[in-house]
């Protein structure tokens, strides 16, 4: 499939104050697929807004290579800028003009024919307030006027940064519904943001980013599962038997699997069994039939009272791969 943005070993350095060299972007790599919303993720500070600044050539790089819809950039720039809407610093509006003033406006000084103005302000679902002032907006409706603006040359691709900044959780199923829409109408949408659950609701693959490196990239589900190590929670009747237990999974997870196929872990699995105690349960990973760990233990005499997969969020995830860092690339 084709990439719609390609970016390989991307660099970028800054001088810090006393001129020291800090790494803004030390080796970047991203490639984002057409047809689907792909989520930018990163502590702050770790280099998505000099990522998607460098794409737009509003940063020059110290290396690395780029492409947007399959021509090189910065060099064809000129080109493919007409088929990229973006929006990298928030947009500051006049307060007293209505969106339609606004989007006229800019409808106008973009070249952009102006019976594009009530149908992006249809996409964003403003039509009903488009004569009203912008200073009587709520935040996310200045956002969807936002990216109204962004949308006005009915670009292919739509850059956003951090575009569910500071919205409440209906503004944020606002622009779910927003990015899946525009999804459903051809656009592919490249959206940062340094919240988790933001990217977990909106979008359909990732890329993470920390200290300005790749950390891992791909579907929202295969990013998750990859992680989550199919770990089981199991609580016993007996909390003072969980050594036991433990002992006992430990056990049967080191014999040889048995003829029984049911009773076995699977032996596919790549990862081994492994068991670690919690103050009241076991954490159990490596096992793919959970029902294997109510056998082994019910053949102990040990009873269990829950055996729950362990749900990991891609907040996890993030934070065992950055190790919860969130001071960037001060290198
Ligand atoms: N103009 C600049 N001059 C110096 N350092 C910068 C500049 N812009 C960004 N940085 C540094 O580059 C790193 C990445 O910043 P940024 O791309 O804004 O991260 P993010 O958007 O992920 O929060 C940070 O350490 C930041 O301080
Ligand atoms: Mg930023």
């Amino acid at each position: 499939m084709a990439a719609v943005l390609e970016i390989s070993g991307l660099r970028k350095t800054y001088r810090g104050r006393r001129g020291e060299v800090r790494h803004a972007l030390d080796g970047f790599d991203m490639r984002v697929e057409a047809g689907q919303v792909h989520g930018f993720l990163g502590p702050n500070g770790s280099g998505k807004t000099t990522t998607l600044r460098t794409l737009l050539g509003l940063v020059a790089p110290n290396g690395g290579r780029m492409a947007i819809l399959g021509q090189p950039v910065p060099e064809q720039l000129p080109d493919v800028i007409r088929r990229v809407g973006a929006i990298v610093e928030s947009p500051q509006f006049f307060p007293h003009f209505s969106a339609t003033e606004t989007l006229s406006l800019l409808a106008r000084a973009g070249g952009v024919a102006p019976q594009r103005v009530p149908a992006v302000l249809d996409l964003v679902g403003l039509t009903d307030r488009a004569g009203d002032r912008v200073r009587t907006y709520s935040l996310g409706m200045r956002q969807r006027l936002a990216v109204a603006s962004a949308l006005l040359k009915e670009p292919e691709l739509l850059i956003l940064d951090e575009p569910a900044n500071g919205l409440d959780p209906a503004g944020i199923r606002e622009m779910r519904t927003l990015m899946r829409d525009l999804v459903a109408s051809g656009t592919t949408v490249v959206l940062s943001s340094h919240i988790l659950g933001e990217i977990q609701l909106i979008c359909d693959s990732v890329t993470i980013i920390a200290r300005g490196r790749r950390i891992t990239a791909g579907p929202v589900a295969e990013v998750m599962a990859a992680h989550s190590g199919g770990g089981l929670r199991v609580r016993l009747e007996a909390v003072a038997d969980l050594p036991a237990a433990e002992t006992a999974l430990i056990r049967a997870a080191e014999t040889p699997p048995a003829p029984s196929a049911e009773t076995t872990p699977d032996p596919s699995a790549e990862t081994p069994v492994t068991v670690h105690r919690q103050a009241d349960h076991l954490l159990v990973h490596g096992v793919d039939q959970p029902a294997w760990v109510t056998r082994t233990l019910a053949a102990a005499d040990l009873y269990v009272s829950e055996l729950s997969p362990v749900t990991v969020d891609l907040e996890d995830v993030f934070l065992e791969l950055t190790g919860g860092d969130e001071t960037g690339a001060g290198r």
